[in-house]
């Protein structure tokens, strides 16, 4: 199994570019179940689970054709509205063909996903919202089993805010007879570009963005040539890892606007930082200082960079509250941070990190995506060398993480 080897100590210095999103490209991709006309979505990242969610496409009968950095998906024969569990499993995301099924084919199989590294995630909301659309919902065998013979437009209130729920009710609406009204809707950046790749495709969608969003149905939609925005978490993971090395860095194609709570965490931890049309620089010239960070939905601080903020954190000057609200589960890093000499405790939904002078390389075990990224960061300013094992959870979310951040000068190598 291959592991990532770190030597730290050398600050980060030098440009790097942001890739694609992660978290836009999964629904995106499955959009492309909305139309039977081409579909090619560009500036899509080179991740195992955009690889997962093609597979899935494929398995239902899209044609795709992955080509570097973009995907054409041809859903104009899709045979088997399925998402089986081997692959469900594998990654949650594959969720998201529930709505477009549902609503271009009247039937949809998906598996439940299981259990969850970071908390329980279930997905009823998801479900709530398609059945208030007329949608006739079973679980059997492990299987939720949709059915409409057309989804009807309705007012779903969401009560709590969920990222793919919103995604998922989204699509679906967008092919239901009549106007859908989705209250306290998701307002992530991705959600928006979700949005802007099916109204470009036809859809009549109004009020992304915004905790209320109205979609009016249309009877079908039309292919499209989208590109994905770039990946706001993998740029806050280069910005906080910049930060905790001391480095001068520079994030290329930045998705500028959608940073706003990390990067005024990011200068009150002491980081200068110049931000251009498409650009990020951050210098930080000191010992970071500890920055307290409470987790929220979007415009709220990221519960996707909570880890990497621990990390910082960690070696910062000071105590600090890292409070986390959206999953129950998610400080899986702490007990790893602890082997490379962090200290930290966890009371309740808060971690208080105790920041120390320096941390010292070790053996650690990723335990989720955001978790690996934290890691990471903790090795890039350990003394000596951090061996990180299972790192299918990094290469889920960042592009050949190695040599983007060999580029800017980390001695950080994958070896087997
Ligand atoms: C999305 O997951 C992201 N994944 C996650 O990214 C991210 O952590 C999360 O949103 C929160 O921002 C993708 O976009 C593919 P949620 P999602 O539904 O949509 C509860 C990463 O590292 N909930 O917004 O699955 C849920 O338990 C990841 O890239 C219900 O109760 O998250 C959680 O407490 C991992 N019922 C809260 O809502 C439901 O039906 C928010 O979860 C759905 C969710």
């Amino acid at each position: 199994m291959q592991k990532l080897s770190i030597h730290g100590g050398v600050p980060l210095s030098g440009e790097v570019r942001v890739a694609g999103a992660k978290n836009a490209s999964l629904p995106i991709l499955a959009a492309a179940l909305l139309t039977a006309e081409p579909v090619r979505v560009s500036n899509v990242p080179e991740l195992n689970d955009v690889g997962t969610m093609i597979r899935l496409l494929e398995r239902m009968g899209v044609a795709a054709r992955r080509t570097p950095h973009a995907v054409d998906l041809d859903a104009s024969a899709v045979s088997q509205p399925f998402a089986p569990y081997e692959l469900v499993k594998t990654m949650r995301a594959s969720i998201l063909a529930l709505g477009p099924l549902t609503a271009r084919f009247g039937e949809a199989r998906v598996s439940l996903p299981g259990g969850c590294a970071i908390g329980e995630r279930p997905v009823d909301l998801h479900i709530k919202g398609l059945a208030a659309m007329g949608a006739t919902i079973a679980i059997e065998a492990g299987y939720i089993h949709a059915t409409a013979s057309r989804l009807q437009g309705a007012r779903v209130f969401m009560e709590t805010v969920t990222v793919t729920g919103t995604e998922n009710l989204m699509m679906a609406a967008c092919l239901a007879r009549g106007e859908t009204v989705l209250e306290n809707a998701a307002r992530e950046p991705e959600v928006v570009d979700l949005a802007r790749c099916l109204i470009a495709m036809g859809a009549r969608i109004k009020g992304h963005g915004t905790d209320v969003i109205t979609i009016e149905g249309v009877e079908r939609l039309h292919g499209v040539e989208h590109a994905v925005m770039p990946d706001r978490i993998e740029a806050g993971t280069f910005l906080a890892a910049a930060a905790a090395t001391r480095g001068d860095v520079t994030l290329a194609k930045a998705p500028v606007a959608s940073l706003d709570a990390v990067l005024e965490k990011l200068r009150e931890a002491g980081a200068r930082i110049d931000v251009g049309a498409d650009f990020i620089r951050l210098r930080m010239g000191a010992r970071p200082k500890s920055v307290s960070i409470r987790t929220a939905p979007y415009p709220g601080f990221p519960t996707d960079m909570q880890a990497q903020f621990i990390a910082l954190n960690a070696v910062a000057e000071g105590t600090a509250f890292v409070t986390e609200t959206i999953f129950e589960n998610r400080f899986m890093h702490v007990q790893e941070l602890r082997r490379l000499g962090a200290a930290i405790d966890i009371e309740g939904n808060t971690a208080l990190v105790h920041g120390v002078e320096k941390l010292t390389g070790a053996a650690v075990m990723a335990t989720d995506l955001r978790a690996s990224a934290s890691l990471v960061i903790a090795g890039l300013v350990a003394e000596g060398e951090t061996v990180i094992d299972r790192i299918y959870h990094l290469d889920r979310g960042y592009e050949r993480i190695e040599a983007r951040l060999g580029q800017l000068g980390a001695r950080i190598a994958r070896v087997s």
